[in-house]
């Protein structure tokens, strides 16, 4: 009796603990069915427009994905960064991950446009980012997923987040778990997470340090595998070609499987970031080779943490407001 008594009183404060927290905590107040009745289609027109733009571009799956990851690191997902510069604020558009880089913007406002025709300031820019990423995931042959919605967009931005939260491709193992987890994330989500490069391109200047120079001695990375190494040197070279466009995952770029962990096991990631996961740690290590194996393990744990990620710290009720512009604040 006092056992379940005392189960009661824990059911309950764990109850009111999360009902408070609702504004702030992860999760808080985000369900898949939010726009059911005051939005309806909303779901369909996000499907529509990505998958036009994806007939268009392949390519675009990738971008609308990347954006959804580099708005939940900053601040969480709130459509910071989709904020142009004005006024006070400094668009994170210009930050060192994103220049030259972020892109799938103008599909965003595609999106917008559509569903501000249907149901006018009612879905949330910070939303539509999580269905792009989630219908951008399925077109290309990715695992399919419920998305909790109701996230309101922010009212500013922050260049300095997006510079220090996102993890930068020469960082280490260390500096990129430190990123995931004060996000709230885990190794498991690292490193499932890290699998959105099965698609996807990368510029040159992201990994030529790899090439040449890796620890400063005028040495190119050992992890690489040589003749892969030969390759990537001959259309990134020492100086020049920054811009210059490499399939993250070498084998189906434009296929959201398992290649990239095969790669990995292989010495041909890509970046020094994917490379690491095999290296640097056993944790790590045995995940990579675990989804390297099993495609159905790898969407499942993708699929959990792709949610996950997307309830980071998402701004709710009367936080945040309903932009009618993605790019500017009402
Ligand atoms: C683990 C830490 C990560 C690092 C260091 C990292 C770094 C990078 C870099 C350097 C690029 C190439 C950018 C360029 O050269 O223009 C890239 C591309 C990409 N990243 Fe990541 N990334 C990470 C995690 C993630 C996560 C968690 C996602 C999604 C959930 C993601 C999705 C993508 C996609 C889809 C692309 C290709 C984008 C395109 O083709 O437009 N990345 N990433
Ligand atoms: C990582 O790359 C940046 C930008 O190219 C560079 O400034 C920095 O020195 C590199 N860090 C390390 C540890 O190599
Ligand atoms: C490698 O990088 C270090 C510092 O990062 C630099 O001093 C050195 O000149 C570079 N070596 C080569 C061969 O580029």
């Amino acid at each position: 009796m006092a056992l379940s008594t005392v189960n009661f009183a824990v059911l309950l404060v764990l109850t009111l603990t999360s009902l408070c927290a609702g504004t702030s905590g992860p999760g808080a107040y985000l369900y898949p069915q939010f726009y059911q009745h005051s939005c309806p289609r909303a779901q369909d027109i996000v499907r529509s427009v990505v998958a036009k733009a994806v007939a268009k571009e392949t390519r675009m799956a990738a971008s609308l994905l990347r954006l959804h990851f580099h708005d939940c690191f900053v601040k969480g997902c709130d459509a910071s960064l989709l904020l142009d510069s004005s006024g006070s604020i400094v668009s994170e558009k210009g930050s060192n991950p994103n220049k030259n880089s972020a892109r799938g913007f103008e599909v965003i406002d595609e999106i917008k446009s559509a569903l501000e025709k249907e149901c006018p300031q009612t879905v949330s820019c910070a939303d539509i980012l999580a269905l792009a990423a989630r219908d951008s995931t399925v077109l290309v042959g990715g695992p399919n997923w419920e998305v909790p919605l109701g996230r309101r967009d922010s009212l500013s931005a922050s260049l300095s987040g997006s510079n220090n939260d996102i993890p930068a491709p020469n960082n280490t193992l260390q500096t990129i778990t430190t990123k995931f987890k004060r996000q709230g994330l885990d190794i498991v989500d690292l490193v499932a997470l890290s699998g959105s490069h099965t698609i996807g391109l990368s510029r040159c200047t992201s990994f030529r340090q790899r090439l040449y120079n890796q620890t400063g001695n005028g040495v190119a990375d050992s992890t690489l595998e040589e003749a892969y190494a030969w390759q990537l040197r001959s259309r990134c070279p020492r100086s020049g070609g920054d811009d210059n466009l490499f399939s993250l995952d070498r084998v189906t770029p434009t296929k959201f499987d398992n290649n990239y962990y095969k790669n990995v096991v292989a010495g041909k990631g890509l970046l020094n970031s994917d490379q690491v996961l095999l290296t640097q740690s056993l944790e790590t290590m045995a995940l990579v080779k675990q989804y390297a194996e099993n495609t159905d393990l790898f969407f499942d744990h993708f699929a959990k943490s792709m949610v996950k990620m997307g309830n980071t710290s998402p701004l709710t009720g009367a936080k945040g407001e309903i932009r009618k512009n993605c790019r500017k604040t009402n």
